[in-house]
């Protein structure tokens, strides 16, 4: 749990570095992938992969429900992926993320959080958009940086 939060601390650290650094998109559509490598085994990367569908459709419903103005759905889509999803996952897949990885991953998490309480504050449709374009600016510089390879 202390490596948890650790991690949840490291991840609001990394705001700083994200917007100093912007990671450069030239690998991400070039021919070769080199991006790094993180090993993990067949069962971790289904559970990771399945958080990034999650994650995904947590997106394109908050866009949906908020163009509608229906705060309930922005709420009800963004909590299944915030700090509970972040919760779910297992120790022992934490400690095989590399660090970067480890301080860009709680901000996707932390940033759905946020937007269920916005979403039960009444906050104004807006301010829900630009924090879920904000937020995906860590789904877009995460998966410039890395790749998941199976290895038992
Ligand atoms: C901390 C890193 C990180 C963050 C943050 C992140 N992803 Fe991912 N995501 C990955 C990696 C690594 C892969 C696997 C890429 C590969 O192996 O080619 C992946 C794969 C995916 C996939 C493919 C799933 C599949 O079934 O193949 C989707 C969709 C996705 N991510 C969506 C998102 C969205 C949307 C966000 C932001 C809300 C996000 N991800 C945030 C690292 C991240």
């Amino acid at each position: 749990m202390y490596l948890k939060v650790e991690k949840m601390v490291l991840g609001v650290l990394v705001g700083v570095f994200l917007s100093l650094s912007l990671v450069t998109q030239a690998s991400a559509y070039g021919a070769t992938d080199d991006r790094e490598i993180i090993w993990v085994s067949e069962k971790e990367k289904a559970l990771l992969l399945s958080e990034m569908r999650a994650f995904l459709n947590a997106s394109q419903k908050i866009l949906e429900a908020n163009l509608e103005g229906d705060m309930k759905a922005v709420e009800e889509a963004a909590r299944l992926v915030g700090v509970s999803l972040f919760k779910n996952t297992p120790e022992a897949i934490h400690e095989k993320l590399p660090i970067t990885f480890s301080m860009i991953g709680p901000r996707a998490y932390m940033g759905f959080e946020s937007i269920v309480d916005e979403a039960t504050g009444g906050e104004d449709m807006m301010v829900i958009f630009s924090h879920l374009a904000e937020l995906q600016k860590n789904c877009v510089a995460c998966h410039s940086l890395f790749r998941f390879k199976v290895k038992e």
